[in-house]
């Protein structure tokens, strides 16, 4: 017989709490009061917080496993507000190490139960793990369709179509080297853009010439995409109204995969839409079903109304889906949805790498010089370098390493890992719908792992250094694209486009700080971006022999001035 139901209420209150006995009208309500806190508290200070000590109950292992530290939080919220700040990579880091849980470290968002890896052996284990294999899909990602996009469908049979599918017909080397043109030709215009707005500001009230790099960047790497994926190029700015209205989806699209929704780790708020999460979804989908859409009919009439399969050469990625939804393995909202992710996933990495590396490359002059040094003597003076020259440009290819390492686009490897089932990690019991995060930034900025982490040295990923980590995910001392199944299909391509691009820029522009000098504060967003964007002297190089007549460009960008 349990002890309530052999003792009244009121006599179990005067033996847990005698002093609050006196009282017999306050005793009931004080006492379930009382009891609502302990029991709050109790599942409260179990290690992990709230959602751990509710799923516990379950584990029928227990015995044989032993459970992870971790921080209770505050009570039912437990660490909502390292995900509310902006430094969530920061926070999480310092919280590994206090709790001296770099393995693997459990809390709680609500009633959201995580488990984070701060250290290469336990990240490999969840990465490389099929236990997790799907991704945590949060509101907004759902209503915005993306669980039927590559990177949030669940592990099976349609995930792995489309990643074989864009494996073959969008990220394989031969598809990569096909764009190598149209790269070079972005890359040539956001010269001309930058050289423009430096003369423009220079001649501005006596300006000083200072340039803001961040939308050059984020235009550039969109209209990449967009051409990649869509087949399609826009001018952003005055003028063109598909490009504005593709600039401003986007935008809002990323502030909508950005916020912490509270919905998402509290159910019950969710009816409620306290934040018009919801809502904007919605209203968004509206207008990337009529934009979207309007592009997939273009390429059916383009194919014809029989929607004929178009030879390789001329086709797209729009094409290869449409070639799908013939054999009926995709339906056309999926197709959307596939898509639309692909902007989201290549867009802001790319240039969001590309203002980290030209900050450092402001900060630290030697290492800008000596890059520029390599690039003289491979290219010469008379061209401008191109895809094929990279190979011979190891230091080029050190910077951006050095910069992935020291500025992850994707610190906490972007988006997360879901338990499929229940697991184990080492002696620690993971049950199945846990969230699984690896803290890479944790990792990559480790002293027991990196040799002066703090500092930016490019020369660690020298050819000649033997132990120097392969980065596409095969060593977890620095995998920024992920690893195992689900790591980042784009990486070949991403890497392509921050290398020429960053050989470009370097070849025709000597990076110099503003008076302002270079803030390296950092925002994590959907991305982890820099706080202020970059303000610097983009000085052409005698050695810039990129004329207007040197390539065709067939993009252009529109910039009002500020
Ligand atoms: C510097 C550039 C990039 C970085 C740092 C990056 C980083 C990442 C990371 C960390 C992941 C999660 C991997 C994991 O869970 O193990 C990921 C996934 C993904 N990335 Fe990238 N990425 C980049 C460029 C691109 C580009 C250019 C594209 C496509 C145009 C792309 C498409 C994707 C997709 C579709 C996924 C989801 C894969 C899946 O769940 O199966 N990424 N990326």
């Amino acid at each position: 017989m349990s002890i309530s139901s052999s003792m009244s209420s009121s006599e179990l209150c005067s033996m847990l709490f005698p002093a609050l006995a006196c009282s017999t009208t306050l005793s009931f309500p004080l006492f379930l009061t009382l009891l609502l806190l302990i029991s709050v508290f109790t599942f409260w200070l179990v290690p992990g917080g709230l959602a751990w000590s509710l799923s516990s109950s379950n584990n029928n292992n227990k015995k044989t496993t032993t459970p992870i530290p971790g921080p209770s939080g505050f009570p039912v919220l437990g660490l909502v507000f390292a995900f509310t700040d902006s430094l969530t990579h920061r926070v999480l880091a310092k919280l590994s190490h206090v709790f001296n849980a770099k393995p693997l470290m459990a809390f709680s968002v609500g009633f959201t139960r995580f488990i984070i890896s701060s250290s290469p052996d336990t990240a490999k284990d969840i990465l490389n793990s099929s236990a997790f294999a799907d991704r945590p899909v949060k509101e907004s990602a759902y209503e915005l369709l993306f669980h039927r996009a590559m990177g949030f469908a669940p592990f099976g049979e349609y995930w792995r179509n489309l990643r074989r599918i864009s494996a073959t017909h969008l990220f394989s080397p031969r598809r990569i080297a096909a764009s190598g043109e149209f790269r070079l030709s972005i890359g040539a215009t956001m010269v001309r853009q930058i050289k423009s707005l430096m003369t423009m500001e220079k001649n501005k009230n006596d300006g000083d010439g200072v340039v803001e790099v961040r939308q050059v960047l984020h235009f550039a790497s969109l209209n990449n995409v967009m051409m990649t994926v869509f087949g399609k190029s826009y001018e952003f700015g005055e003028g063109d109204c598909d490009g504005n209205e593709v600039e401003e989806l986007v935008k809002e699209g990323y502030d909508l995969l950005g916020v912490f929704n509270w919905s998402d780790h509290f159910p019950l708020l969710g009816w409620l839409d306290l934040q018009g999460v919801r809502k904007r979804c919605r209203n968004l989908v509206e207008r990337v079903n009529v934009f979207v859409g309007n592009i997939i009919l273009e390429h059916r009439i383009k194919r014809g109304g029989d929607n004929k399969t178009v030879d390789e050469g001329s086709s797209d990625f729009v094409d290869v889906l449409l070639d799908l939804e013939k054999e009926n393995k995709l339906q056309h909202s999926d197709m959307v949805a596939v898509l639309w992710e692909m902007i989201f996933r290549g867009t802001d990495t790319v240039a969001i790498l590309l203002e980290w590396i030209l900050a450092r490359m402001v900060l630290h002059p030697e290492i800008q010089a000596k890059a520029q040094a390599e690039i003289d003597s491979v290219v010469g003076y008379t061209r401008t370098v191109t895809d094929g020259d990279l190979p011979n440009l190891p230091y080029v290819r050190a910077i951006v390493k050095e910069t992935l390492r020291m500025h992850p686009p994707g610190p906490l490897l972007s988006w997360a890992r879901l338990a499929i089932h229940d697991t184990q990690i080492g002696h620690h019991f993971i049950p199945a719908g846990t969230t699984a995060m690896v803290n890479m930034w944790a990792i990559t900025h480790d002293h027991e792992i990196w040799c002066d982490p703090q500092e930016f040295n490019p020369e660690r990923f020298m050819h000649e250094k033997e132990d120097a980590p392969n980065i596409m995910g095969s060593d977890l001392r620095l995998a920024p694209f992920g690893a195992g199944r689900r790591v980042c299909p784009g990486k070949a391509m991403g890497l392509a486009i921050v290398e020429l691009w960053l050989a470009m820029l370097l070849q025709c522009f000597e990076w110099a700080p503003s008076s302002s000098g270079v803030d390296l504060s950092e925002c994590l967003k959907l991305s982890l971006e820099m706080k202020s964007s970059l303000l610097s002297k983009a000085i052409p190089r005698h050695t810039c022999i990129l004329q207007e007549s040197t390539l065709a460009l067939p993009f252009s960008f529109t910039f009002s001035e500020k």
